[in-house]
């Protein structure tokens, strides 16, 4: 039996140090051996969100560590490793630097190859760390940096069927959570006020809910929530609010993920038809199962992975490298990081709408 390959792979574009190791089985099903996230809420906390000179200070104090848990966690050793993988983008560029750098020395050092992630694709992908999932399968990735529809058809062919103009989800929720007081990041907390909260208290708006496909836009749901928090003088007044918001945003993501499936099935001819929730945002339990509700009705089967796998972690850069890994698609040393980095070649279309590529 040939040795499966055993791939190292780091993630450092924005807040969280992470390093992996994984392999696979004889039906080509990853094995994820160690999986470390380090995350920096800590050190931002105070200002409200990510200062990137800081999180980068902190991605080099502790990448070194992190890779070595990895690897003892894993039980393998240094010169079992086949192959080094780390995220080049889209990210903080400070922050992406640091991983990228660190990757490509590790791999010299060892004298293996090196290979250039897209952070984008290791969401993309993620789902399949954990179970067997059939491409195509219709991805939405709602986290603190991106929120989009793609169109996941096979390693390397991604069609972006919407994203957003604005804000991405997590960072409404975040925002929203700092003008009710609440430390950074607030998105879970908004979930767990709303709880207690009138959700029909406070009729706020739904950008772009009529126009442009599955397009997303917080950014004017945030200023009206930005007016009413200033009038706020009661702890009732504040959970009413955060459930309104939430109401809101279950509303947007049921009407757009409605659209995309149509998107989705006009690319797709296949009869099983799946969709899959990642990002930190996908944790929102109310989120979850107005888009289960959704999937019921529309004969979709829904998948939500771990909690683990959603948010930023380095099993899934460390997955992505296998996939390339067993194609022989390496990285140059001097590959370049890349604060942005469509997934999708043909997005530019999306220009038009406003969209930051
Ligand atoms: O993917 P992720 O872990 O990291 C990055 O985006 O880098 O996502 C973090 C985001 C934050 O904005 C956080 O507030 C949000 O996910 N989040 C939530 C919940 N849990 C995490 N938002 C709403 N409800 C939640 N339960
Ligand atoms: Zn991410």
């Amino acid at each position: 039996m040939s040795k499966k390959p055993l791939i190292l792979g780091i993630e450092s574009s924005c807040d969280e140090t992470a390093a992996s190791l994984i392999t696979e089985n004889d039906k080509g099903i990853p094995i994820v051996l160690s999986n470390i996230v380090s995350s920096q809420v800590e050190i931002h906390k105070e200002f409200g969100g990510v200062v990137p000179e800081l999180a980068a200070r902190s991605h080099i104090e502790k990448i070194d560590l992190i890779v070595k848990k990895a690897i003892s966690d894993s039980g393998k050793k240094i010169e079992d490793i086949d192959a080094v993988a780390s995220t080049a983008g889209p990210g903080l560029i400070v922050c992406l630097s640091v991983g990228l750098s660190f990757g490509k020395a590790f791999a010299k050092s060892i004298n293996k190859p090196f290979i250039a992630v897209n952070h984008l694709e290791g969401h993309a992908l993620s789902p399949r760390l954990n179970s067997k999932i059939e491409f195509p399968y219709l991805l939405l990735l709602i986290s603190g940096g991106h929120s989009q529809y793609l169109n996941v058809q096979q390693l390397g062919k991604y069609k972006r069927l919407g994203t957003t103009i604005d804000d991405a989800l997590g960072e409404a929720f975040d925002k929203t959570a700092k003008l009710l007081g609440i430390e950074f990041p607030g998105g879970p907390q908004i979930e767990i006020l709303a709880k207690k909260g009138n959700p029909n208290a406070y009729d706020l708006p739904k950008p772009i809910i009529n126009k442009g496909g599955c397009n997303l836009s917080f950014a004017g749901l945030k200023t009206a929530v930005l007016k009413i928090s200033k009038t706020i003088k009661t702890d009732k007044e504040k959970f009413d609010l955060a459930a309104s918001f939430q109401k809101t945003i279950e509303e947007i993501l049921y009407k757009k993920t409605k659209i995309a499936f149509t998107e989705f099935e006009k690319q797709n001819n296949s009869k099983k038809k799946t969709f899959v929730v990642a990002g930190g945002v996908a944790a929102n339990k109310k989120i979850r199962s107005i888009l289960d509700k959704l999937c019921e009705e529309s004969n979709y089967q829904s998948i939500f992975p771990p909690i683990k796998f959603c948010g930023d972690n380095a099993a899934m850069i460390a997955m992505v490298g296998l996939e390339k890994f067993k194609l022989k698609q390496f990285s140059h040393l001097d590959h370049p990081a890349k604060p942005r980095w469509s997934l999708d070649e043909d997005a530019s279309f999306l220009k038009g709408a406003g969209v930051q590529l």
